[in-house]
Parts: structure tokens; C-alpha cells; sequence
């Protein structure tokens, strides 16, 4: 008996620490990337970065699958919604594939994602779609989230009695967004959003996945940044938001960050800069807090103003967003729709 519970031992703990060293949140949208905001550098430098510019950015491809098909977007709405958020964000996620959006458009900045492909040479494809919603309106797993209990909310969606998400392991991904009013491990401290894909032995499937939250109650001046403006930095004034909901227009580019990671690196053994896997630099981290020509540092760089005095970058169908640029491996710098030389 005991050299077997033993070994039964060593197999748990060996378990438990892959666990606990995959759950890590290794693919995160972090705020204030650039600055410590106790640094010397805080005000004014922007010269460190340009752009992202570095020829020390080494972005490899690992082998792994990219989303090479038409990409669906399963929705989990965790909490309470109002119809007029959901219909922004829903409203971005077409946009993804509307070529016929004013340039500079959300579909010209997706296309600096289709330039990365898989080992075959295929293409990340051009088409996003939404796919099936779930409405968890009740919290079925409480008002504050552990990553481990995302993956079972994310259970309960795919597992549901009635109208459950469907089950999509090759080009379904998981989008999980929680109302203001709840808690998510490391929100606002050291994330705004993550993605990794789910376990078999919690979900039944491996499913690439994405959470964020919205920030608005409990830190806007981190996540919803420039539409808020953080406590520590008296003098700054917020950007007015072109949709008028401060925090899921905050949410918005990061939920963009999060798929365009997803696309292009969903196992986490694609496409990523950096040694080590299990701290992977992927291809929106590279760009975080740029928007625009001349972003890095502390600059957002160059954005554009609606007859209303609100802040964008892009149109999308029948609205404007401010979203993220993502990291071009071709050029090697970061770029989006509305660089001033394109
Ligand atoms: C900034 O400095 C203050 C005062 O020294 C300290 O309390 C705070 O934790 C620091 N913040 C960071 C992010 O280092
Ligand atoms: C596919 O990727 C290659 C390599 O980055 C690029 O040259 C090509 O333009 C891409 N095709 C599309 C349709 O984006
Ligand atoms: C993929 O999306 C395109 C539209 O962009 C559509 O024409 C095509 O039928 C889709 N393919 C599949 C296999 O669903």
C-alpha cells in the first residue's frame, strides 16, 4: 500500500503544481505596462519607445495553430448588462470583418492580425463572427471569480440544460465578460483581461478563452484609461468616450487585445516573443497604451476627434472605437489603421 499511495502522492502534487503553474494568467492585458507610476520617467518621456519600435523584439512562431478559419465569437455575459452595452460590444466584434467601414476601420487594423500564419502558410482568417450568447445573469458562481472558477462558468455555459454554447474547439473562442459589480482575481491590480485556453478535467474540452471585465466601479483610471484617469495622477484629464460608457468602451480594447492574441497564439505555443512559455510576450502586449503615430512611453500618439469632442482611432459599423494597435512582424513595429504614413 504505501509505496503506492506514495507514488499516487507524487502523481497529485506533480498535478497540482502543473495546475497551478498553467493557471497563471500568462496572457494578459496589463495596466499602465510602460510606467511604474512612481518612476522618474512618468510625465513627459515618450522617447524611450517608438511605436514599439525595437529591433530587441524578438516575435517567433512556436509551431503551434493559429485560427485559420472563419473565427466565431461565443459570448458569456457574467452579471448584469444593460442592452445598450451589449450592443457596443457586439457592435466591435463585426466590425472585425466590415470592409466596408470608413478607413481608418477596425477591419484595417484586423488585417495587421491576418498577417500571421501557421506552418502550412495559411493566413489568420479575415472572417470574425459572433457566435451563440449566455446570459449568467443569476452569478452562478458568485460575485467574485477565481481563474479557476472562470473555467466553471465557462462549463456551465457549454454544459447548460438549455441552449448551451456550442462546443468549438477549432475556431470557437470563448469570450467572458463580468459586470461592473464583480470581483476577478488580480482585476485592476495586475490585469484588465486575460486569455488562455480551458482544462479537460474542469471544461471537458480544451477551448481557447478569453475573460475581461468592466472596470467602471472599481477602476476605470486603470482599465478604461483615457476614458478615465487614474487617482495618482492629479492634473490629467479624462478623454470623452465615443459611445458614452466610459467602462465597456475601456473594455473594448482590450477585448480586441485578447482576440487578436487568441487568433494568433491560442494554445500559447504559437505565435510569442520571450524565452520562456509559461511568460509569453504576444502580439498586442507589444503594442499596450499605443494607439496611434508616435505612441510609447507615456503617449498614447496621435488619435482622432469626432464632431463631438469624443476620442477614436477607428470606425467600426456605424460607430467610432479607440483600440490598441497590434505588433506587425513584418516590419517589426507596432502599426493600426490610422498610422499617419499609410
Ligand atoms: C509608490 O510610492 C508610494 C510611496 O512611497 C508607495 O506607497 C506605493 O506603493 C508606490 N507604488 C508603486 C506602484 O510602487
Ligand atoms: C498572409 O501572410 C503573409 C505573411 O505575413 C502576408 O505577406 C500576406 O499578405 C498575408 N495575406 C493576407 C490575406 O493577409
Ligand atoms: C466563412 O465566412 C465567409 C464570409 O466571410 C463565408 O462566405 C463562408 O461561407 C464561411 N465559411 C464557412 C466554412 O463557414
Amino acid at each position: 500500500m504505501a509505496p503506492s499511495t506514495s507514488r499516487t502522492s507524487v502523481f497529485l502534487t506533480a498535478a497540482i503544481l502543473t495546475l497551478l503553474f498553467a493557471i497563471t494568467p500568462i496572457a494578459c492585458w496589463r495596466p499602465w505596462p510602460h510606467l511604474n507610476p512612481n518612476s522618474s520617467d512618468l510625465l513627459y518621456d515618450a522617447s524611450k519607445k517608438f511605436e514599439g519600435s525595437s529591433e530587441f523584439v524578438h516575435l517567433r512562431y512556436h509551431m503551434g495553430p493559429v485560427l485559420t478559419g472563419n473565427i466565431t465569437v461565443h459570448t458569456i455575459w457574467y452579471g448584469r448588462w444593460q442592452k445598450s452595452q451589449k450592443k457596443i460590444i457586439r457592435g466591435f466584434i463585426n466590425s472585425i470583418s466590415d470592409v466596408h467601414a470608413r478607413h481608418p476601420s477596425v477591419a484595417g487594423w484586423w488585417r495587421t492580425v491576418q498577417l500571421y500564419t501557421d506552418q502550412t502558410g495559411a493566413n489568420i482568417s479575415h472572417t470574425v463572427q459572433l457566435g451563440q450568447e449566455k446570459n449568467d445573469r443569476f452569478y452562478s458562481h458568485g460575485k467574485s471569480l477565481t481563474r479557476l472558477s472562470i473555467q466553471s462558468v465557462i462549463r456551465s455555459a457549454v454544459t447548460a440544460r438549455t441552449k448551451p454554447l456550442p462546443i468549438n474547439p477549432r475556431n470557437g473562442l470563448y469570450l467572458l465578460l463580468t459586470s461592473d459589480d464583480v470581483y476577478v482575481q488580480d482585476f485592476c491590480g495586475q490585469v484588465c483581461g486575460f486569455h488562455y485556453f480551458t482544462f479537460p478535467s474542469i471544461v471537458g474540452y480544451t477551448l481557447p478563452y478569453a475573460w475581461v471585465g468592466n472596470s467602471a466601479k472599481q477602476c476605470p483610471g486603470v482599465c478604461a484609461y483615457p476614458f478615465a484617469v487614474p487617482d495618482f495622477r492629479p492634473g490629467w484629464k479624462a478623454l470623452k468616450s465615443p459611445n458614452g460608457d466610459v467602462g465597456v468602451e475601456g473594455m473594448i480594447s482590450v477585448i480586441a487585445h485578447e482576440i487578436a492574441e487568441l487568433a494568433t497564439n491560442p494554445l500559447v505555443n504559437a505565435w510569442y516573443a520571450g524565452q520562456d512559455p509559461s511568460a509569453p510576450v504576444e502580439i498586442a502586449d507589444l503594442c499596450e497604451g499605443i494607439y496611434g503615430t508616435g505612441g510609447g512611453g507615456s503617449y498614447t500618439g496621435q488619435m482622432l476627434t469626432d464632431h463631438d469632442g469624443a476620442t477614436y482611432n477607428m470606425n467600426g459599423i456605424r460607430r467610432k472605437f479607440l483600440v490598441q494597435w497590434v505588433w506587425n512582424h513584418v516590419v517589426s513595429y507596432c502599426t493600426g489603421p490610422n498610422a499617419l504614413d499609410q
